[in-house]
């Protein structure tokens, strides 16, 4: 039984990370999407919703579930019995972010290991924050994120009012 974590802040899921749980869920027997709650990092959505997303944009998938957490990703990747970290990998501006975080884990949790899927090309160049800024401006969001997300962004953006002229 290989159950795996794919981590992250999901703010919102994008259609890069569909990719990511997409394939990943066909290696693992399991696949936990654990969705960082953390007030630190000042979130668009609450941990809720960006949970209550995900749910939505994977409901057809099987053995995906959608766990939120706080604290140390090793700690919740051991709490959960999995034995495995996958991470998604857009380009190399992303590789020195994640070897560090790669060896830390190793080191808090040896029996732990992170496997990283290369972005497949369409979303190498995607992100949530970019998702964001194309939401804030009002632009058009169907190639990046699904219909349900582009919904939830579109309230919160016009919740958020705008700037003084
Ligand atoms: O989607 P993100 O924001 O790139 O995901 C980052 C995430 C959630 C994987 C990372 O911030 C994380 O694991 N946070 C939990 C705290 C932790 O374990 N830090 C030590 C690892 S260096």
């Amino acid at each position: 039984m290989l159950r795996a974590i794919y981590p992250g802040s999901f703010d919102p899921v994008t259609y890069g990370h569909i990719d990511i749980i997409k394939r990943s869920s066909k290696i693992v027997n399991e696949l936990i999407v654990g969705v960082l709650c953390n007030k630190a990092k000042m979130p668009l959505f609450s941990v809720e919703e960006r949970v209550k997303m995900l749910k939505e944009v994977t409901k057809d998938l099987e053995h995906v579930r959608i766990v939120p957490f706080h604290g140390l990703l090793a700690e919740f990747a051991a709490d959960m019995e999995a034995r495995l970290i996958i991470r998604g990998l857009r380009a190399i501006t992303d590789f020195e972010y994640e070897l560090q975080m790669s060896q830390t884990n190793h080191k808090l949790e040896p029996n732990v290991e992170t496997m990283f899927l290369t972005t497949s090309i369409e979303y190498s160049y995607l992100s949530s924050t970019t998702v964001k800024e194309i939401a804030a401006f009002g632009g058009e969001l169907s190639q990046f994120v699904p219909e349900a997300v582009a919904v939830e962004l579109m309230k919160k953006m016009s919740t958020k009012g705008e700037c003084n002229k």
